[in-house]
């Protein structure tokens, strides 16, 4: 196995724990899962979520955090560090490497948006006692205005390259630690205040108390939508966690930090549906508007509430810095790609990648004005949700399922060097017996499921 002894590992735990889990909390904690939550009829949605994280989600996590580890190396390195000679399980990490620049090619757009509704709360732009239809106009005002966008888009990107351009202790780790409190801190803070509101209990129980007869008429779509979302919220399918196992030290077992990392990550899920909910229903707003919820109904919430433009910038800022954790961690991960794929330096890689990361950004963008008449999934989605469903849909529940098999397989790591990586320092140990389940049962999970979600969305299209 080639080594790299020059590989930086993290100073601390608590930085290691919080990176990954800045990783992990990112739009899909305050944005994604709030609307698909009202989408797919609250509570319901909620358990199906919780089912696929511990069924999938926890073993995806102790499978990523160990590829990186006992590789000590990113997506780039890792199947040939591990494989058997000869095997050909590296020619993936192509298609999986790629995952990284279509998520950001979206994500950095949907940043933008946070920084731009931050900057207009904090400034005061936001014009009192709006509704729903001039919400609307407003953002349906940006979206018209690809300038506008960019220059928010180019301020997230330079900034999250900056901080990785530092390096992985200097940079990633110095900045994410505090960012990362911050963003609890803020959270916590407008979770208490969410419970002094008069919709507090209506809100919370369209959140919390599972309706069943919703699940008559779309329980296949809800189990897709969850899946794709626990794979989604997890970070887990084309190596952004692994990177942060290979830079990992040896002193906690797998199962201890991957179980850390969902857990945060859905108590930030959770309290952000506490924060929106309520609100939504003290307006009277209905909260399935889908991906616009945000957008919409939060301005109109905030627009019409004492403090407003306080409340409205500590919300965005709240949203802004889970993106940038995530934008962080996304980017040390194609930056530390590029460097063992093609010897950069660290520099040289920002460089190309800050470019790169833009010019990718800019068909999302422009997905919303000047290619508007595009639409590749259904007649009412644009280039962005279309780089969702790549995504989402696609690579990282494919990408899990390679990562499973590798493990698994004798020409892979094999599953005895798995459980032997996993089972390194102290903490809870990973079963050998589990090999049935991780093999057989999460595979076919999630391939069933994937092929009952293409099912309904190219069966109905
Ligand atoms: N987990 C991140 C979020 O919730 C998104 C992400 C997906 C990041 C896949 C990396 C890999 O926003």
């Amino acid at each position: 196995m080639e080594t790299n002894n020059s590989r930086e590992i993290f100073k601390t735990r608590l930085g290691f724990l919080l990176i990954a889990a800045g990783c992990a909390v990112g739009i899909g904690n305050v944005w994604r899962f709030p609307y698909i939550v009202g989408q797919y009829g609250g509570a319901y949605f909620v358990l199906l979520y919780i089912f696929f994280l511990l069924a999938v989600g926890i073993p995806l996590l102790t499978v990523e955090l160990a590829l990186g580890r006992a590789s000590r190396s990113s997506i780039a390195r890792c199947y040939e560090n591990l494989e058997e000679k000869g095997a050909l399980w590296h020619h993936n990490k192509w298609w999986q490497f790629s995952g990284n620049y279509i998520l950001m090619a979206f994500y950095v757009v949907v940043a933008g948006w946070f920084l731009y509704y931050f900057l207009a709360f904090a400034g005061g732009d936001i014009p009192k006692q709006i509704n729903r239809d001039d919400a609307g106009a407003n953002f349906g005002a940006l979206l018209g205005e690809p300038d506008t966008m960019f220059y928010c888009v180019l301020a997230t990107v330079a900034i999250s390259f900056a901080i990785v351009a530092l390096g992985v202790v200097k940079g990633v780790e110095r900045f994410t630690k505090p960012l990362m409190v911050i963003l609890t801190l803020l959270l916590l803070f407008m979770a208490v205040r969410s419970c002094t509101l008069d919709g507090f209990s209506e809100g919370v129980s369209f959140y919390l108390s599972p309706d069943f007869s919703e699940l008559e008429d779309n329980l296949g779509e809800a189990i897709w939508a969850a899946m794709g979302q626990a794979f989604f919220t997890l970070s887990v399918g084309f190596g952004a966690i692994a990177i942060f196992g290979s830079y990992m030290s040896n002193r906690h077992r797998i199962l201890n930090e991957a179980i850390f990392i969902a857990s945060f990550d859905t108590i930030v899920a959770l309290l952000s549906g506490f924060v929106i909910f309520p609100a939504c229903f003290t307006y009277g707003i209905n909260p399935d508007a889908g991906p616009n919820l945000l957008f919409i109904t939060m301005a109109v919430v905030f627009s019409n509430m004492s403090f407003g433009n306080f409340w409205g910038a500590m919300f965005f800022l709240f949203m802004l810095i889970a993106a940038l954790s995530t934008m962080i961690a996304v980017f040390e991960n194609m930056i530390a790609g590029c460097m063992e794929l093609f010897k950069w330096t660290r520099v040289k890689a920002v460089v190309i990648n800050f470019f790169f990361v833009i010019a990718l950004s800019l068909l999302p963008m422009l997905g919303f004005n000047v290619l508007s008449f595009v639409h590749i999934i259904g007649s009412n989605t644009g280039i962005l949700d279309f780089f969702d469903f790549l995504v989402s849909n696609n690579i990282l529940p494919i990408g899990s399922v390679v990562f499973v098999l590798f493990v698994c397989a004798k020409n892979g790591m094999r599953w005895e060097r798995f459980i032997e990586e996993c089972n390194i320092g102290q903490g809870f140990t990973m079963p050998k017996a589990l090999l049935f389940y991780f093999k057989y049962i999460l595979t076919t999970l999630i391939v069933v499921v994937l092929a009952v979600g293409y099912f309904k969305i190219f069966g109905r299209a």
